[in-house]
């Protein structure tokens, strides 16, 4: 449904609550200025409504995390059924049989499905812990400590991740604490030479990638470059981590992005839309590679205590049945065509190029458009947008799967109109 705005943004419940919040919360955490934040009361679908009762269009599905809709009915009842009947249970000593159908469904939909064999699965929170997961797993196969990253790749915020390569805004005020075990390459084509010639010296047990980057700026690499890293782990005996914490579950258009290039990873880390709303991850890898964690003697040497949460667990299980069904795929694909078209159609000057795949689209601006001013604006006017890539130049696309056509032509129009507004007509 399109917005529909009672108050001005933020009206005058979200102001006190953010008041409210300056004063107990870290002030690093919650961007708060005289446009932002709204606070969320309620959602469904494509919206969101806030304390406020105004109702938003959510264009970012809440960071990726909503694919299947704000509030997916069959999602919150399994998370009701769930939490009426065992609310928590003891992950690596206790678990519940949640826990035992999510690792047999996450092996059948990623390993199984690629013909390469059963997958093994480390389950952990949030996404970052996937990542780690996977990065401590390549360490003990391979006995190497090296961690290959690239450049504007996301990995999420842990010591771990930071340790492998981050974007310099998160990782360098922790530099003087991290190990220098990563290095962090181009993304794309220009990117492999380097990578050949750094598997060669023999230290790098990882190779983590993100097969299109997400809070880099939404871009798709060159058509060889999954298969080219794919061969060059091969040779040099490296673990392909293929972080499709954002991509993975149908976001580009197919069930994993790296289907579009037929690779298969040796691990694959899932998170966000896993569950549509529950801190829920996974580190999904080849069952012979997992194995390389020694067998539990009765304390696992990597555990926390909501390990395999049972209501993540739930609902992560009736989310994979909602994206196990290939039209959920072609949706997405056929959506994201009518998105990037009518993105690709601004006539302002101020508007660039489309990237992206499928439902994860990325709309260039001009180094002259501020996109902090744009997404506050679109909040003023009732829609959710968020800016990304190398200096946030690139307003992103992430909405839930069921964004109607109506709602795409509402926020091309809205675009249109304030880039116009910005700068005047092209023509
Ligand atoms: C590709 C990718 N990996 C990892 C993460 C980190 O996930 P989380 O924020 O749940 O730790 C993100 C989050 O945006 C991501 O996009």
């Amino acid at each position: 449904m399109l917005p529909e705005l009672r108050t001005p943004i933020p009206g005058p419940a979200s102001r006190a609550l953010a008041e409210r919040l300056r004063a107990h919360e870290s002030h690093n955490v919650t961007y708060l200025s005289d446009g932002f934040p709204v606070f969320w009361e309620r959602a469904a679908g494509t919206n969101v409504w806030d304390a406020d009762g105004n109702r938003f269009l959510d264009l970012t599905g809440a960071f990726a995390v909503a694919s299947l809709g704000h509030s997916n009915p069959a999602l919150v009842e399994a998370l009701a059924g769930q939490a009426s009947t065992l609310l928590h249970g003891m992950g690596d000593v206790h678990p519940s049989e949640a826990k035992v159908r999510l690792c047999e469904r996450l092996s059948e939909l990623t390993f199984e499905r690629w013909g390469a064999g059963t997958g093994k699965t480390v389950l952990g929170c949030s996404g970052f812990e996937a990542v780690e997961a996977a990065l401590k797993t390549a360490h003990l196969a391979s006995g190497r400590t090296g961690v290959v990253t690239f450049e504007n790749s996301y990995h999420g915020t842990g010591y771990g991740t930071l340790a492998a390569g981050a974007m310099p805004r998160f990782r360098t005020p922790f530099a003087r604490q991290l190990a220098e075990i990563g290095e962090v390459l181009p993304f794309g084509n220009a990117g492999l030479d380097p990578l050949r010639s750094t598997l060669s010296r023999g230290e790098t047990g990882a190779v983590l990638v993100e097969p299109v980057l997400g809070r880099g700026g939404k871009t798709v690499p060159e058509p060889d470059f999954l298969p080219s890293l794919r061969s060059l782990c091969d040779e040099f005996g490296a673990v392909l981590i293929a972080d499709e914490i954002y991509t993975g579950l149908n976001r580009t258009g197919r069930l994993f992005a790296c289907e579009h290039w037929g690779v298969a990873p040796d691990i694959i880390c899932l998170g966000k839309a896993l569950t549509g709303g529950f801190p829920l991850s996974a580190c999904v890898g080849r069952a012979p590679l997992m194995d390389a964690w020694p067998v539990s003697d009765g304390e696992a040497i990597h555990t926390s205590t909501f390990l395999g949460h049972p209501a993540g667990c739930a609902m992560a299980l009736a989310a994979l049945e909602q994206h196990a069904d290939p039209e959920v795929a072609a949706g997405v694909a056929a959506t994201g065509e009518r998105l990037r078209a009518a993105l690709s159609g601004l006539d302002a000057p101020g508007a660039g190029d489309v990237r992206g795949l499928g439902l994860m689209l990325g709309l260039e601006l001009s180094g002259d458009v501020d996109s902090g001013a744009l997404a506050a604006a679109a909040l003023g006017a009732g829609i959710i947008v968020l800016a990304d890539g190398p200096g946030g130049g690139v307003l992103a696309f992430a909405p839930p799967f069921g964004i109607s056509d109506e709602e795409i032509r509402f926020t091309a129009g809205w675009l249109q109109e304030y880039l116009t507004s910005l700068f005047g007509s092209s023509s």
